[in-house]
């Protein structure tokens, strides 16, 4: 039996998506980015499916633990590198690698005395997300300082991030290439720009030249998931597939007179006599609570729409176009025929939200790399 609410992860999807990064990029390195738990999806899972990446990159200590007791060995970078001794000693005993950010990093390593074994490092250089890295001087300052420092593997790889990537007009995206190019001209590791919106839609760098030198590695997140990164636009735009799709059923369906209102705060009122669906997942699954009226939903495949407010367990759906549908009947949330960016238009968010807001009650559903079977697991963790 279909639990009440679960997702089906399609691990070739995963693996299709990765091959379509390599289209776009096809000089560069991949570093697959698998942060908070691959953006909902379970990140040992997606690890095993990319496990034809260059390496991984998480945002935090710990993830990249769990990634490497776990038993994967490709290059695994820790994007917020760490905080405290303790950390560091974790990132060298589990060969994390650091990005560093900050004075405070190297100072750390600069009092390391046991320098056995060495840390490997990518500096950051903030070109205008003002968010983490070095800016101006202080990126050449830091820089020196690393060269100096016992524990740090040499060369230092370069990284930045874009901040606006996703906006093909904005300029700015311009003006951090050609400052962070620059900056790293005279230096000899290895260097890294793009996320998904870059890859996509800024080719100087996914292939970089001798000058053009930003691509060396790049970065892709929600690609890898089947999502376009450009609003207006869904992933199979870009020859993406969906990973996740979000399942449920209905549990009941009923008749409304006109006038009657819908859910809480009877945000809906029916304008003619309405046959209404309840559908098991609400924000307690993590279909989320902003998702508006009209937002679309598959039941038995076909459109119909939202209507009311989400509660923690229901929605309710307007089903005049399916009288015939039944208490048990398969609705899609999205994923499979229905665009997840175009759900987070409607909840006046962006994938990403909604791909790392499932909940642990969730089922999930994985679709086997080796033979398509489908097979039940607890939850996305
Ligand atoms: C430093 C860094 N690089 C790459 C990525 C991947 O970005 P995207 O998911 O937009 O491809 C992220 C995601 O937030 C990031 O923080």
């Amino acid at each position: 039996m279909m639990p009440a609410a679960c997702v089906r992860l399609d691990l070739e999807a995963a693996r299709h998506n990765l091959a379509q990064v390599k289209r776009y990029a096809p000089d560069n390195k991949i570093m697959a980015v698998i942060k908070a738990n691959a953006y909902g999806h379970g990140i040992d899972r997606i690890a095993g499916a990319l496990d034809l990446a260059d390496g991984f990159a998480v945002a935090r200590v710990d993830e990249g633990v769990r990634l490497r007791k776990a038993g994967f060995k490709q290059p695994i970078t820790v994007l917020q590198g760490f905080v405290c001794v303790d950390e560091l000693q974790q990132l060298l005993n589990f060969q994390l690698t650091a990005v560093i950010h900050t004075p405070q990093q190297i100072a750390i390593l600069q009092q390391q005395t046991d320098v056995q074994r060495k840390l490997s490092v990518w500096l950051k250089m903030d070109t205008g997300m003002n968010r983490l890295g070095f800016k101006g001087p202080d990126f050449n300052i830091a820089y020196q300082q690393l060269r100096g420092c016992a524990l740090v593997e040499q060369p230092i790889n370069l990284v930045t991030h874009f901040a606006n990537a996703d906006d093909l007009l904005d300029d700015k995206t311009r003006r951090q290439i050609d400052l962070f190019n620059e900056a790293i001209k005279d230096y000899p590791g290895e260097c890294s720009i793009a996320n998904s919106a870059g890859i996509i839609g800024w080719p100087n760098v996914r292939f970089g030249s001798a000058k053009e030198r930003g691509g060396d590695w790049v970065r892709p997140g929600l690609m890898l998931y089947g999502c376009s990164p450009f609003a207006g636009k869904i992933g199979a735009d870009f020859g993406l597939k969906p990973v996740m799709s979000l399942h449920s059923r209905l549990i009941a369906v009923k008749d409304v007179a006109a006038g009657e209102t819908v859910g809480y705060s009877g945000t809906w009122q029916c304008r003619t006599p309405t046959r209404l669906g309840v559908v098991s997942i609400g924000y307690g699954d993590g279909y989320h609570r902003h998702t508006k009226s009209g937002a679309p939903v598959l039941v038995n495949g076909q459109r119909v729409m939202l209507i009311g407010r989400v509660s923690m367990d229901m929605i309710t759906v307007d089903l005049n176009s399916q009288p015939d549908a039944q208490p048990g009947d398969p609705v899609i949330l999205w994923g499979d025929g229905l665009p997840v960016e175009e759900i987070a238009r409607h909840a006046d968010t962006i994938p990403y939200t909604l791909l790392c807001g499932i909940t642990q009650r969730v089922q999930v559903i994985e679709h086997s790399l080796t033979d398509g079977s489908a097979q039940a697991v607890t939850s996305t963790s």
